[in-house]
């Protein structure tokens, strides 16, 4: 099977590649560049041997868009291309829902136009409201509280939309928890431009020598040790998750959600742990106040996509933190 992968030189599009050759498929990328850098596609090579097809392009492009759809004879396309920054989407919203929603919107029009009907979509449990006590089912009320998880929400009510107005849609929205880890290789892992916004690459960075010490934001939350709870997902996980998902969906008609989440809650101060064991040295860290906008504690019941299509989280987090590290350390500063 032949799939156009956008956002496929990120960090999770690219791991997701691997597993698609690893399967015998075979991705096409087409990626902006905006967010990623053209070397991980050696990277890929190294560990698979195969160098995918590669397009520099904006999904909101819809002429290069149906040219690539038509001349790669593209069967299904997984759909990551999108801005992710919750800070920068409250500053800057219609640069959000331009590329995030525009952006899926010509995505799906130039698929129609090309008779290309399977799509997966990388959704997230950013979209769920924080009324309900986790662990989070997909039945969850959803009520995003910034422009980035509107944005989100927003294309999976598109795709639902357009799955009732033709049954020849295949629309699948994965909902990920928190996706973190690398490949075991230590070729390839998350490499954030500027300061890390979320915990596993500053703590990453803070072992590595590039950053001072982590800040803890809250120890008075009502969890167990006091710090936020989240549900970590090793990004191989991640991946393997799009490759069931895709197999279980192409041919299938309608819309379906899933999240993708080990079903697990982990708190900051067990990840610190976690990482310090896995780099050998106790990270140094400072307990700060709370993160506007930050909720105590939330994880996923991901037994939907167990019961549906055989998938499940397997790695632990000293995996996740022995592969951030592994990567890390070999590639302190990212990728050349
Ligand atoms: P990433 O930034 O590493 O990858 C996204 C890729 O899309 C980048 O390579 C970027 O250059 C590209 N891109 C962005 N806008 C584009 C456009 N208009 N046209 C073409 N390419 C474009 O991010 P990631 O962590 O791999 O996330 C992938 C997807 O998963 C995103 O849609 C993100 O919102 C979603 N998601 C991520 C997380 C997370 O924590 N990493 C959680 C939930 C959902
Ligand atoms: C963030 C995004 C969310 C996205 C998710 C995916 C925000 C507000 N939310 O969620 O939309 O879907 O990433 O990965 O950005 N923490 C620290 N110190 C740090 C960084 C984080 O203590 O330097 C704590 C946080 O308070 C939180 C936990 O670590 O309790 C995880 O934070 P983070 O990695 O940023 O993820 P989320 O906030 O869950």
């Amino acid at each position: 099977m032949k799939i156009l992968v956008t956002g496929g030189t990120g960090y999770i599009g690219s791991h997701t590649c691997v597993q698609l050759i690893e399967k015998g498929w075979q991705p096409v990328i087409i990626d902006s560049l905006v967010n990623s850098k053209i070397s991980v596609l050696d990277r890929i090579q190294q560990i698979t041997g195969t160098r995918p097809t590669f397009i520099e392009g904006d999904v909101r492009n819809a002429d290069l868009l149906q040219k690539v759809l038509t001349e790669h004879a593209i069967e299904a396309v997984i759909h990551f291309a999108g801005l992710k920054s919750v800070g920068e989407s409250v500053n800057l919203p219609l640069k959000y829902y331009d590329n995030n929603v525009h952006g899926s919107v010509v995505l799906i029009q130039a698929m129609k136009q090309c008779h290309v009907k399977t799509l997966v979509f990388s959704s997230s449990a950013t979209v769920y409201g924080d009324a309900s006590e986790p662990p989070w089912n997909e039945q969850v009320p959803t009520a995003p509280t910034n422009p980035y998880g509107q944005s989100k929400l927003m294309v999976d009510q598109i795709m639902a939309d357009v799955s009732i107005s033709d049954a020849a849609w295949s629309m699948t929205s994965l909902r990920y928890f928190n996706p973190v880890g690398a490949h075991p290789s230590g070729l390839m892992g998350e490499d954030p431009q500027g300061v890390p916004n979320n915990l596993m690459p500053f703590l990453a960075q803070v072992a590595v020598g590039r950053r001072e010490a982590l800040q803890v934001f809250g120890n008075d939350y009502p969890t167990p040790d006091g710090t936020g709870v989240r549900d970590y997902i090793h990004v191989t996980d991640l991946a393997s998750g799009h490759v069931a998902a895709l197999g279980y969906a192409h041919g299938r008609s309608g819309h379906f959600i899933f999240n993708l989440g080990s079903g697990q809650g982990i708190s900051v101060l067990q990840m610190h742990h976690a990482f310090s064991a896995a780099c050998g040295r106790a990270l140094p860290f400072v307990l700060s106040p709370r993160r506007p906008g930050d909720i105590a504690a939330y994880w996923a019941d991901p037994e939907h996509a167990q019961r549906t299509f055989n998938w499940e989280a397997k790695k632990s987090i000293d995996d996740m933190c022995q592969d951030t590290w592994r990567w890390q350390s070999q590639n302190p500063n990212g990728y050349p």
